[in-house]
């Protein structure tokens, strides 16, 4: 089969390492997306084991159209009734780079139209539509005149892992708070804190990698478990292949997050408990200013407000406080920071060792690596000078 997984800009190259792992061939890196090749196993291993896929699509066709009229013709005779039920539900996704359509919507609504004809023809009766819960969802992707149609084997989107049913504030995606983790090189050992951890995504996301934890493991169902085609032998040696390289609790991975809202923490209680989590997760409230530091030394991964809802000088106020509070308490840490306010960075008055370019939902992001040690204060100032 030719798969296809959806990522986030950005993190397309941790996606690629994380297919290869899975075992799959031919692994290509696309812009915000990764090709590779495998059976059904592998298909399934991807919805459940990648941590940075948002959505798993299988290949069905790619031609080349001239038109609306050829397009219809084309999806016509495709064999739709070895991929959807009798009496299955059906929703339509179109992606349109081209000249020769002008609305995505309307791509969706011939491929709809020419599957429909196609089931009632053989099976004489339609399928319905269901935009929410659909059994098989298919994608249209056309650039100018090549189309290309995927069945989407995830259903809703991976990031969506089913643990977070409590969100405050601004919750990071969960996929783009994997990738962060994966991006910061932490070894998964050393004791690692967010120390302002709103609704716990980074905490959970970080806890599940540290113990082997699948990530689609608490979800309820994936898109390819409606399909006709599924086979549920395969799924189960899948699963239980994941549950066995889980790595059991011992209390040496050591988990820490605060926050200075009682709401937020209140969030991250819940979304622990959801995971199963309560013992290998610390929390408590507290302004990060006010904290000391878990442990002697340590990773920090944070992503602060970025200061769309608070003021320009409250916001650079509070970066001159995280600053600062890096410099006087958290020697010997390594800290990574998400932030979309480049203005606001600079009164962190630390010099990055590293940085990458991510999206937060719309907002262009970086995400920068600190390294906290005795004097760093000084000789940012000197390289300043
Ligand atoms: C953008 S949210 C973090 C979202 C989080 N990464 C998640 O995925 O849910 C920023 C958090 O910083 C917290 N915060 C703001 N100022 C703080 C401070 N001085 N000390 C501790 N937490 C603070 C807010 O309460 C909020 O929960």
């Amino acid at each position: 089969m030719k798969l296809l997984a959806k990522t986030l800009l950005g993190l397309e190259n941790v996606l690629a390492e994380e297919i290869n792992a899975i075992g799959a061939s031919n692994v290509t890196q696309l812009n915000r997306a990764v090709s590779f090749e495998g059976d059904t196993e592998i298909m399934y291993k991807a919805n459940l084991n990648l941590r940075t896929a948002i959505r798993v699509l299988v290949e069905l066709e790619t031609f080349k159209i001239s038109g609306v009229e050829d397009l219809y013709k084309k999806l016509f005779a495709m064999n739709w009734q070895d991929y959807i039920g009798r009496l299955q539900t059906i929703s339509v996704d179109s992606i349109v780079f081209s000249k020769l359509f002008n609305h995505s919507g309307y791509v969706a609504l011939k491929t709809k139209d020419a599957i429909v004809d196609k089931m009632r023809e053989i099976h004489r009766i339609r399928p319905n539509v269901d935009i929410k819960h659909p059994d098989v969802r298919i994608n249209v992707h056309i650039a100018e005149n090549v189309c290309t149609v995927s069945l989407d084997s995830s259903g809703e989107s991976l990031n969506r892992r089913g643990y977070r049913t409590d969100a405050f504030a601004a919750p990071l995606n969960e996929v783009l708070a994997a990738g962060m983790l994966s991006l910061s090189g932490w070894d998964k050992k050393t004791p690692l804190y967010d120390p302002m951890c709103g609704s716990g995504t980074l905490l959970i996301e970080a806890a599940m990698m540290a113990y082997n934890i699948a990530p689609g493991i608490y979800r309820p169902e994936f898109g390819f478990e409606r399909w006709i085609t599924f086979d549920k032998d395969i799924w189960e040696k899948v699963l239980d292949h994941a549950q066995e390289n889980e790595i059991k609790y011992d209390g040496n991975i050591m988990i820490f997050g605060s926050d200075s809202d009682s709401k937020a923490l209140q969030a991250t209680k819940v979304n622990i408990a959801n995971a199963s989590f309560s013992k290998r997760i610390e929390i408590k409230k507290e302004k990060f200013e006010n904290t000391t530091a878990p442990t002697e030394n340590g990773f920090i991964i944070t992503n602060p407000p970025y200061g769309e809802r608070i003021t320009t000088d409250d916001i650079n106020a509070l970066y001159k406080e995280i600053g600062d509070t890096l410099k006087h308490k958290y020697t010997n840490y390594t800290a990574w920071i998400l932030s979309g306010n480049e203005y606001a960075f600079k009164h962190l008055e630390l010099k990055h060792t590293k940085t990458y370019s991510l999206l937060n939902g719309k907002i262009e992001c970086k995400f920068r690596e600190f390294r906290v040690f005795k004097g760093s204060h000084k000789e940012y100032k000197t390289s300043e000078n």
